[in-house]
């Protein structure tokens, strides 16, 4: 799901045709995957952008986190990362930059990742991101449309980080929230990962810019299906509910439930600090997973012995007039 401005634009591009190319762009998915062997599929993504947050090095540490997040979405194990910086020198001073790369290079040792390059150009505003190739077994691999009836869901971190950061750019969040909403955009979804892989889960995307419920659209879009969200049960980052009360509302918000309004569902009674939340577009979020019913305890168990989020947040029918419908 491309911004508006940009799907116009993207929809008349031919995806590539190849017997090996196993998941494209036109599936929405987290990355690519493309077949080298009988059990051995490369998975791939980019994602950069500006600075979300102040420290330099805490910025390249979450925009790794980010960036491998699309690799364990699908199941995969990142390898290999580029580097993509764009830089403004009369701005900052090279040690900004040393610092950035520092953060993301902390991020991708625990990752197992190794860096092999990148490329840098100069530019009016700092972005910075990365490449990361990974490797899947295409059988085992995991996308965003295996969502079955009857499956429970989990998120494995809270949402806000959306309206967070907004409220941090404002002054408006103190420093002991400022430091959990770093700490868990810096934290990899690595054990996440290893855990659905290992508890059978159908389905698995990560929660980035579309926010819970443009995720979950997709998934439930992607898989045929409706997926029930028990709005209670969403694991939220504290002060964000009264953060959304104050006003402090990202635009990004605004533009997903613009685009969602027409496909899901959501009930009368919801309070309107909590919706707000669920359209939060979040940065280096949590993944949505979805699992067999039997299984769910287990995951459950292993996430929570794993310090993650480990509540059901939702469950998955078959399809009933709206792909999501928020409880
Ligand atoms: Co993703």
């Amino acid at each position: 799901m491309p911004p508006k401005f940009l799907a116009e634009a993207l929809a008349s591009i031919r995806q590539s045709e190849h017997p090996d190319l196993l998941v494209g762009f036109n599936k929405a998915d987290d990355a690519g995957v493309y077949r080298i062997g009988p059990d051995m599929a490369l998975v791939q993504s980019v994602d950069f952008f500006p600075p979300i947050v102040d420290d330099p090095y805490q910025f390249g540490q979450i925009t790794a986190a980010n960036s491998v997040s699309d690799i364990y979405a699908m199941g995969g194990k990142p390898l290999t990362a580029l580097n993509i910086v764009c830089f403004p020198l009369d701005k900052f001073p090279p040690e900004t930059l040393t610092q950035i790369i520092d953060g993301a290079q902390s991020k991708l040792k625990e990752a197992g990742v190794t860096v092999v390059g990148g490329h840098s150009i100069k530019d009016k505003e700092i972005k910075f991101g990365l490449s990361i190739t990974g490797l899947v077994n295409p059988d085992k691999m995991l996308t965003n449309s295996g969502a079955k009836a009857g499956d429970k869901l989990f998120l494995t971190k809270p949402l806000g980080t959306g309206i967070i950061t907004t409220a941090i750019k404002q002054h408006k969040a103190d420093e002991a929230l400022t430091k959990l909403v770093i700490e868990t955009m810096s934290s990899l979804n690595k054990t996440a990962c290893e855990l659905m892989l290992k508890h059978n889960a159908d389905s698995a995307t990560d929660i980035t810019g579309f926010g819970l419920l443009g995720h979950a659209y997709e998934m439930a879009a992607g898989s045929g299906v409706t997926i029930r969200i028990f709005s209670d049960k969403v694991p939220l980052l504290p002060q964000a509910k009264e953060l959304a009360s104050e006003g402090i509302l990202t635009g990004g918000a605004a533009a997903n439930r613009e685009y969602l309004e027409d496909k899901i569902s959501i009930s009368d009674n919801l309070d309107s600090n909590l919706e707000h939340i669920l359209f939060d577009p979040q940065t280096s979020g949590g993944l949505l997973i979805s699992v067999p019913a039997g299984s769910a305890e287990s995951l459950s168990n292993a996430l929570k012995q794993a310090g993650l989020c480990h509540e059901i947040i939702g469950e998955v029918t078959n399809f009933e007039d709206s792909s999501v419908i928020v409880l």
